[in-house]
């Protein structure tokens, strides 16, 4: 009895040790996404244009809605940002079919525009600033988030391509007698150098983030600004009430 108790439990618990096992050396780096800061947001839908709608869709999101959102006046959005023959009120698609995509890359390269709700900003942080060197990946890369991946790394040019695989950010440590740095955070030899230097990769992708999580939740800041009207009108309402209350009691005692 106790025997088959143990073994139950045990095959109960095998799922959870192998999800462990593979999960062991995949770290996140951290950053606190901000909605309301429209300059990163315009910079994050930049880089996408460029970099990225080429074959990811935002095909749950509008031009034009976007472009308010943003403050993008439209002329600049359809001559900077739009390369397609789309029109300033339509879907954010492009022209990839999923069939060429699974043939190009193994697997289709999916629409974004909800990718933040997914995975979390801090999934796609790390994601887009983790590639590095792989000869043995038909893209000549490889991924610290997601081994094996299908994608090549479009932003090279402005990152560079990390010899090995990145580390996380907290792994930047000081020697404590003399304040040298013993290892920094993130990629410490690049293959191939980038425009950018770290710091500034970093923030490109933040940007970037920022604005997949804009996409993920058009409305966010409309839900959190009328969240603090009604209380505001809550806590005005109940002065009323009590007073009202109070004139309708006070010939009663
Ligand atoms: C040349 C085509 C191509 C471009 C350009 C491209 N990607 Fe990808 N991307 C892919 C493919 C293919 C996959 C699927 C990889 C897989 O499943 O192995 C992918 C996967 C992803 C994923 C993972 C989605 C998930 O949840 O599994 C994210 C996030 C992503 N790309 C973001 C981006 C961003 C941001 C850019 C622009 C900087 C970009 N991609 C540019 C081809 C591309």
């Amino acid at each position: 009895m106790m025997k088959k108790i143990l073994l139950s439990l045990f095959v109960g618990l095998l799922p959870m040790m192998a999800l462990s096992a593979g999960g062991e050396d995949l770290f996140l780096d951290h950053i606190k996404t901000d909605v309301t800061n429209k300059p990163s947001l315009q910079r994050g839908a930049q880089l996408y244009m460029n970099y990225c709608m080429g074959c990811h869709s935002l095909e749950h999101a509008r031009y034009n809605r976007m472009a308010t959102d943003l403050d993008i006046p439209e002329d600049i959005l359809m001559e900077n940002l739009v390369f397609t023959d789309a029109s300033f009120g339509s879907l954010m698609e492009n022209s990839m079919s999923e069939d060429d995509g699974k043939a190009w890359f193994g697997s289709a390269p999916p629409d974004l525009t909800l990718v933040a709700r997914v995975r979390g900003p801090d999934w796609l942080y790390t994601y887009l600033r983790g590639f590095y060197k792989d000869e043995s990946r038909p893209m000549g890369v490889n991924n610290v988030r997601f081994n094996n991946v299908g994608m090549p790394h479009v932003l090279m040019e402005l990152q560079g391509l990390c010899a090995e695989a990145p580390h996380p950010v907290s792994d930047k440590r000081f020697d404590p007698l003399t304040g040298q740095t013993i290892t920094e955070g993130g990629c410490e030899h690049y293959e191939v150098e980038g425009s950018m230097n770290q710091s500034e990769y970093d923030e490109a992708v933040y940007d970037l983030v920022n604005f997949l999580e804009y996409t993920g939740e058009p409305f966010k800041k409309d839900r959190e600004r009328i969240g603090w009207m009604v209380f505001a009108f809550l806590a005005v309402f109940l002065v009323i009430a009590q007073l009202l209350y109070r004139e309708l009691w006070k010939d009663i005692h």
